[in-house]
């Protein structure tokens, strides 16, 4: 019977425990196939550390966020790792192929390991919305739907006491949370890494908001810049995968405002609450769909593939398409919202 190993890899994302679902329910009932989670991403393919995926173990999980196998930023080349370790570990537990179900960093990993022969598939994941070669990804509409809420909130303390109100929300590269989050909120700005934007502008649309009588409400992607900046602000290190860890922008623009406008101004970062909690029903369902062709893929023996929306039909890419070009927010789309913005 074919055997094949999932991991999650990455950031966490609301869904990811559909995928799993969707990949062992398709495989057991219609392919015959049989499954094991790798434990916290690549880390449990280096050491073999894996737990069993049966139709039991994957009940009733979609409507659960996180994921149950765990998730880590852990990458396959690390020391210990590399190819030929994971040939026998996958050897060693019987296993046939690699699901992987991450972003951009993860597929770039799994390009790296197949060229170096190991089997693998993969799935695309991240609230950032920011992988190239799928319309949408999992999670992101679950991140927009808690960033709008906290926008409509915070609209109504800000309401309260006339102050402007600032968002940070995720979107390292793309402001795609930002942008649909501001734009189903009705934010008077929206701040995107794809647009640097001067501060002069921004007060100006702060301004006109309170000139007529309203409390101005701006939502800033975490990788913003400012014209000067040569890259988005970055106070905490590094990540797992040798990556800037965002996130400050917001508490960066808020006093700039005030500053520069006379209007008291605070500013929330949303944070993780925008990667925990309860899926929506899209990105269970969505998730649901990439599980199970994720499943049929494998059946077929299509490695260096990864599924992928387009339209409304679940196709095959192979992962050189997904991988390092995000999916950026087109600048005439952002141009069509910035002129309502103020
Ligand atoms: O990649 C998704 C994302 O949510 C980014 O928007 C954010 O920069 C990053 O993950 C933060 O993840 P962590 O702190 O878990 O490394």
């Amino acid at each position: 019977m074919a055997r094949f190993g999932i991991l999650t890899s990455g950031g966490d994302c609301p869904g990811l425990n559909a995928v799993i679902r969707g990949t062992v329910l398709q495989g057991t009932k219609v392919h015959g196939q049989e499954f094991v989670g790798f434990k916290d991403g690549f880390h449990g393919l280096v050491y073999g550390d894996v737990v069993d995926l049966d139709r039991t173990a994957v009940q009733g999980i979609s409507s659960q966020g996180g994921t149950i196998i765990g998730t880590s930023r852990f990458g396959p080349y690390e020391p210990d790792g590399g190819p030929d370790n994971i040939k026998g570990v996958l050897a060693r537990l019987g296993i046939d192929a690699v699901i992987a179900v991450g972003g951009d960093g993860t597929m770039a990993a799994a390009n790296r390991l197949l060229t170096d022969g190991i089997p693998i598939v993969g799935v695309p994941k991240t609230i950032d919305n920011d992988l190239n070669a799928t319309d949408y990804t999992f999670g992101f509409n679950t991140a927009v739907e808690v960033a709008t809420e906290a926008v409509d909130r915070l609209r109504t303390t800000g309401n309260s006491h006339k102050r402007c109100m600032v968002l940070e929300v995720m979107g390292r590269h793309a402001g795609w949370i930002a942008m649909y989050s501001g734009v189903a909120a009705g934010a008077h700005a929206i701040l995107i890494p794809e647009q640097p934007e001067t501060l002069e502008q921004i007060c100006e649309w702060v301004l006109s908001v309170q000139d007529r009588g309203r409390s101005p409400m701006v939502v800033v992607a975490e990788g913003f810049t400012f014209p000067h900046m040569d890259e988005a602000h970055s106070h905490k290190g590094l990540d797992g995968f040798n990556r800037p860890r965002l996130g400050g922008i917001g508490d960066i623009l808020a006093p700039l405002i005030e500053e520069h406008t006379g209007i008291e101004t605070r500013s929330t970062t949303l944070g993780y609450i925008q990667r925990g909690g309860v899926p929506s029903a899209w990105d269970r369902t969505l998730g649901t769909r990439f599980g199970q062709a994720v499943s049929d893929l494998v059946a077929d023996g299509q490695w260096g593939q990864m599924v992928a929306l387009r339209g409304t039909d679940i196709v095959r890419v192979p992962f050189a398409e997904a991988v390092g070009n995000p999916k950026t927010v087109p600048l005439d789309y952002y141009r069509g919202a910035r002129a309502i913005f103020g």
